[in-house]
């Protein structure tokens, strides 16, 4: 029987997945203040540019043009950024990932978020930032190399 556990293969999971994260993120102590307090995320705006962005990663679809790296800076530049958002944001998006999808796009998802956290941290603070299960996606060192560029 085949598996009734679905990937992230079309725009309605993806869509699923970013509003089930970021119903996880407004409740958390650690990130809600990032959003909500720093960045003051209007979330009718957000969503759809995540759901665009995360269609693009994962299905290749045009839409999302905007600047990953510098959005970041942005909010970094009004209150830094620190290593446990990092961990913390990875935590809830693998979470998230894996409570209701399996499959090679739903890893990809989970590894793309590794990477682009791992630069992220690099560009912003000049930390090393690794996933708990980084020696699994290759050394932080790779993170900045070809594919990832196109992200931010
Ligand atoms: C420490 C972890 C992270 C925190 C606290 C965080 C927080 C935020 C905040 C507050 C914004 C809104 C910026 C604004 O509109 O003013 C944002 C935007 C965004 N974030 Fe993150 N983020 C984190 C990691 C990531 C990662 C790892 C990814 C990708 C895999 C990502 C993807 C995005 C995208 C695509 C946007 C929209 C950028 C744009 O405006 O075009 N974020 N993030």
């Amino acid at each position: 029987m085949a598996s009734t556990t679905p990937d992230l293969d079309s725009r309605t999971q993806i869509h699923h997945l970013v509003v089930g994260f970021y119903r996880e993120v407004v409740f958390d102590d650690l990130l809600a203040p990032v959003f909500g307090e720093v960045a003051e995320v209007d979330w009718t705006v957000h969503i759809p540019k995540l759901i665009d962005y995360w269609c693009r990663v994962l299905l290749g679809e045009p839409g999302y043009d905007g600047f990953v790296l510098a959005a970041h800076r942005a909010v970094h530049d009004v209150e830094a950024f620190r290593a446990e958002h990092f961990d913390r944001w990875y935590a809830l998006w693998v979470d998230a990932v894996d409570r209701r999808w399996q499959g090679p796009i739903a890893e990809q998802a989970k590894a793309h978020a590794a990477r682009i956290a791992a630069v992220l941290a690099r560009r912003l603070l000049a930390i090393d930032w690794a996933p708990p299960e980084a020696t699994a996606l290759g050394p932080a060192h790779d993170v900045a190399g070809a594919g990832t560029a196109g992200a931010l």
